[in-house]
């Protein structure tokens, strides 16, 4: 019988290269979906409704599954209401929740859950380098947010299942995500740094995020891992690569950090703080990056 997985958030960026290669390599995938319209079912790919936020979950999902990849949330990405930094908040923590209860009133032999986190749990700095036992943090947003979602995931130890979280870097994807949004405005001449453009970004190309995903579920490796490439970048030197591949001038000053904090608000904290992370401990077990280097990564991209 095929290995069967239960992936959250298949339906996003991360889970649709993940689903292909988890379908490429002969596991049978079934997914929760928030949207009605997006549950199909083809071969080895069966799609399920749920509604974290109304404790809603078709119990089905679970047949035959040994292992969970947590991808749900409701994206950062988007003005920073009260309204929207309480869904962000909300739907990471509520998916999870609703996945315990699950597991336990039913008590299905699930064996791993495997959920995205984000390098946001380490607090803004242009200095230090961030191990995953780094344990400082402060009362912003972003912390707030990455810390309860890793909570609600280590709660699912109670229940004799091993947790794995992926500190998560921006991921880099030809057509989704940061990557388009940044090489955008280069492509039509008019891009520029952010900020300062010395902030630290600790990038990862979707292929090696991928490969580390299903690098976890095979080796059944638990604990908490960054998810990012080796050789994070400054912001600046981001878009001087991303000008060297598109072979574009870049002729503006930076963008001021007022002017960005102006324009997009609180959330100009996602292109504004710096967070240098190290990608140490998942090499010291023997994961083996493709993309070391950022314009190697571009370059297969862009
Ligand atoms: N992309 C990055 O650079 C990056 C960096 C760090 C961390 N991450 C984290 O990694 C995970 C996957 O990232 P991604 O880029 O693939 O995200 P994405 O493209 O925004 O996809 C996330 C998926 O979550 C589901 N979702 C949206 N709102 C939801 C809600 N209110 N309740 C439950 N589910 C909801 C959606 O699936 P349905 O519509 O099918 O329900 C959506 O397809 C996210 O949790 C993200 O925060 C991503």
């Amino acid at each position: 019988m095929l290995n069967t997985i239960l992936i959250t958030g298949a339906t996003g960026l991360v889970g649709k290269a993940l689903v292909k290669e988890c379908l490429s390599k002969g596991f049978n995938i079934h997914y929760l979906t928030t949207s009605k319209s997006k549950i199909s079912s083809k071969k080895n790919y069966k799609g399920f409704y749920w509604n974290p936020q109304l404790d809603q979950i078709d119990p089905k999902c679970f047949e035959g599954v040994s292992t969970v990849i947590n991808l749900a949330g409701s994206s950062i990405a988007q003005r920073w209401t009260k309204v929207s930094k309480s869904t962000i908040l909300s739907s990471r923590k509520n998916a999870l929740e609703l996945l315990h209860s699950t597991i336990e009133t039913h008590k299905f032999p699930i064996r791993h859950v495997i959920s995205a986190s984000a390098i946001g749990i380490y607090p803004d700095s242009k200095t230090r380098y961030y191990k995953e036992d780094f344990q400082g943090t402060d009362a912003s947003f972003l912390r707030t947010v990455v810390r309860s979602w890793e909570g609600a995931l280590k709660s699912f130890k109670s229940l004799g299942v091993l947790t794995t979280a992926l500190r998560i870097g921006i991921v880099l994807d030809a057509n989704e995500g940061a990557l388009p949004k940044i090489s955008g405005p280069i492509k039509g001449y008019i891009g520029s740094a952010l900020g300062s453009g010395e902030q630290w970004q600790s990038w990862i190309h979707i292929d090696d995020l991928v490969s580390i995903f299903l690098f976890i579920l095979e080796s059944d490796i638990e604990g908490v891992f960054n998810a990012v490439a080796p050789n994070p970048v400054q912001q600046k030197d981001f878009v001087k690569s991303v000008a060297k591949v598109l072979k574009r001038p870049l002729f503006f000053p930076n963008v001021p950090e007022i002017v960005l904090n102006f324009a997009l608000g609180e959330m100009s904290a996602i292109v504004l703080e710096s967070q240098r992370v190290s990608a140490q401990k998942i090499q010291n077990l023997g994961f083996e990056y493709k993309y070391h280097e950022l314009d190697a990564a571009l370059n297969h991209l862009l």
